[in-house]
């Protein structure tokens, strides 16, 4: 049996999402569609003597306790099935943190798939997603990838045919992280639910039918059809997201939105050139950027 194991974890971006309600558990209903991208962590994981769980990761401000998903997503393993003992898991961190690309969500999910590989553990997609759940809204879908519908709290799944050759410019402000519970208790705060106007325009139906749509003209129809509610708390307190959002939109792409609770804005390029020429408008000393691709796997060998 094999005593390590090295996966990909993609980073995922938001190209909708619609709060539908407050629950009373402090989450909100969404309706979301995700989609993997090919910017990736590298998560490896060794099965060690001691009955341990070490994180280490390449990243400073990468904490490296219990606190980290990662050392969440072992230990809930670890309480299920006690015979796996002790591992260290060793993170290289790509993905930028407080960014709304669910990075730290991709390792956790590693985690959970890279144990039931590594310990021969035999369980389903839907049994590894039920764990993620128990982990984080957002972290069945980093099991599952690809492009998909979630609703409920995120954890929900239904697939959407897949998105192949998105081509995405992901640029994230280098000194803005979000937290994302402080964007949904604020979007609550001010009680912005009441005045929302997605609904009535049914935006989230248009934007699956264009996914189903496929062919040449999907990514033109996806374009104008991106939609965040978060946008409507994250843009007004970071108007440095606000004016990055805009650079996007006057360059030649077609659409641009903040992902998940921010600070990661992206736009959509018809081809890689223009998705080149736009990354180098808007890079600078404040702003990261990378040119990638949708992809149809969360989790990848590497
Ligand atoms: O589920 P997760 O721990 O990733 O969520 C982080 C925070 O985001 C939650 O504590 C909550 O404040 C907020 N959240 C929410 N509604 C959701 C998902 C997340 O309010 N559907």
């Amino acid at each position: 049996m094999n005593s390590r194991i090295s996966l990909k974890s993609a980073a995922k971006i938001n190209l909708y999402l619609e709060i539908t309600g407050n629950r009373a558990d402090g989450y909100h209903n969404l309706v979301m569609i995700l989609q993997s991208i090919d910017l990736c962590d590298r998560v490896d994981i060794r099965k060690i003597g001691k009955d341990e769980i070490h994180i280490l990761c390449n990243h400073p401000d990468v904490p490296c306790d219990r606190s980290n998903l990662a050392y969440k997503a072992a230990a809930l393993m670890q309480s299920i099935y006690p015979d796996i003992g002790g591992l260290e898991i060793e993170i290289d961190k790509q993905i930028p943190m407080g960014a709304g690309l669910a990075g730290g969500s991709g390792n956790a999910a590693a985690v959970l798939v890279g144990i039931d590989r590594l310990w021969d553990l035999g369980l389903t997609q839907s049994q590894l997603c039920d764990l993620a759940a128990q982990l984080g809204s957002d972290i069945p879908f980093c099991i599952s990838g690809g492009t998909a519908l979630a609703t409920g709290r995120g954890e929900i799944l239904s697939p959407l045919p897949d998105l192949k050759d998105l081509v995405l410019v992901i640029c994230k402000p280098r000194q803005i992280a979000i937290a994302t519970a402080w964007a949904y208790q604020t979007f609550r705060s001010q009680n912005l639910l009441a005045t929302s106007e997605v609904q009535q325009h049914n935006l989230s139906s248009q934007m699956v039918a264009a996914i189903a749509s496929g062919g040449d003209s999907a990514p033109h129809r996806i374009g104008r059809l991106l939609y965040n509610d978060l946008e409507r708390v994250v843009l007004p307190a970071h108007p440095a997201i606000a004016h990055l959002k805009q650079q996007l939109l006057e360059q030649e792409c077609l659409g641009a939105m903040m992902s998940g609770s921010g600070s990661t804005v992206f736009a959509i390029a018809p081809d890689l050139d223009r998705a080149n020429s736009i990354a180098a408008a808007v890079r600078s000393d404040e702003v990261d950027v990378w040119v990638v691709k949708s992809v149809i796997s969360a989790i990848t060998d590497v």
